[in-house]
């Protein structure tokens, strides 16, 4: 049976702090490989990582408006969408040509091909938000949210050592965690965009959220097994 795999990947996954950098990166190409073998279609929305950060910390003192910087961070996600779809294409893989810059361009262009590589759409948002409407277009049973922590913590584990992570959450859990839906300032991160809870939520979504550094977990979520990591359900399946 074929399904419709969406996922969002943190940026920061493309840039690990490890030697052997592309590693990764061809861990993620033999997964999509096979994927796209057994007739899976998959949508990957990619985030700004690194230089969307580096580009907004530079732009910052010069452009007081949150919705410009926004555009920059959304060109740091076409930047790293564009690393992994020229991969992709070296690697024989049927991946569509173009990045999309809509939901409803890459929801079109799944049709023609069995991958689509996509980054930031519009400002107001992460990309997170832009896989889980990916998600919801193409009626995908769950989005995955692969980043760069083990599970969703009740607090920064960064800050407190002793924060709980959690296995499972419902939607209404997750964010009381995440907080409101709403875009704070460009650039700034949480485990996963309240944005996308909330829509998430309203479409009664599964999310998977999974530490994408580990790679075979990632491989677990695509092929709907088992994983380390929290996945959030709406009250009743909890
Ligand atoms: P990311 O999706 O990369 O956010 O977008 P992130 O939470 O930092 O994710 P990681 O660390 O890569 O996983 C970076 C910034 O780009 C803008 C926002 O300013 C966001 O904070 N952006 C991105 C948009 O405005 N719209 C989009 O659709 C995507």
């Amino acid at each position: 049976m074929m399904t419709i795999i969406v996922a969002a990947i943190g940026g920061s996954l493309l840039r690990p702090e490890v030697e052997q950098k592309h590693v990764w990166l061809s861990q993620l190409i033999s997964i999509i490989r096979d994927r796209v073998s057994a007739g899976d279609r998959l949508g990957l929305v990619i985030g700004g990582g690194a230089p969307a950060r580096e580009g907004i910390t530079l732009a910052k003192p010069l452009i007081s408006d949150g919705y410009h910087l926004d555009k920059i961070g959304i060109a740091a996600t076409r930047l790293n969408a564009t690393i992994i779809r020229e991969a992709f294409t070296e690697a024989g893989i049927s991946v569509s040509g173009i990045i999309p810059s809509s939901v409803n361009e890459a929801v079109q262009l799944l049709e023609e091909r069995p991958v689509v590589v996509m980054g930031g759409t519009e400002p107001g948002h992460t990309t997170d938000a832009v896989a889980t409407r990916l998600a919801i277009a193409v009626k995908a049973n769950k989005c995955i949210i692969a980043t760069n922590v083990e599970k969703v913590f009740n607090e920064d584990p960064r800050c407190n050592p002793n924060a709980k992570s959690f296995d499972n959450l419902t939607h209404e859990e997750l964010q009381e965690i995440v907080g409101p839906a709403e875009h704070k300032e460009a650039g700034k991160s949480s485990v996963v965009d309240p944005i996308a809870v909330l829509e998430a939520t309203m479409a009664n979504l599964e999310l998977n959220i999974i530490d994408g550094r580990k790679i075979e977990r990632l491989n677990n979520a695509i092929l709907g097994l088992d994983f380390e990591g929290t996945k959030i359900f709406s009250e009743g399946e909890k």
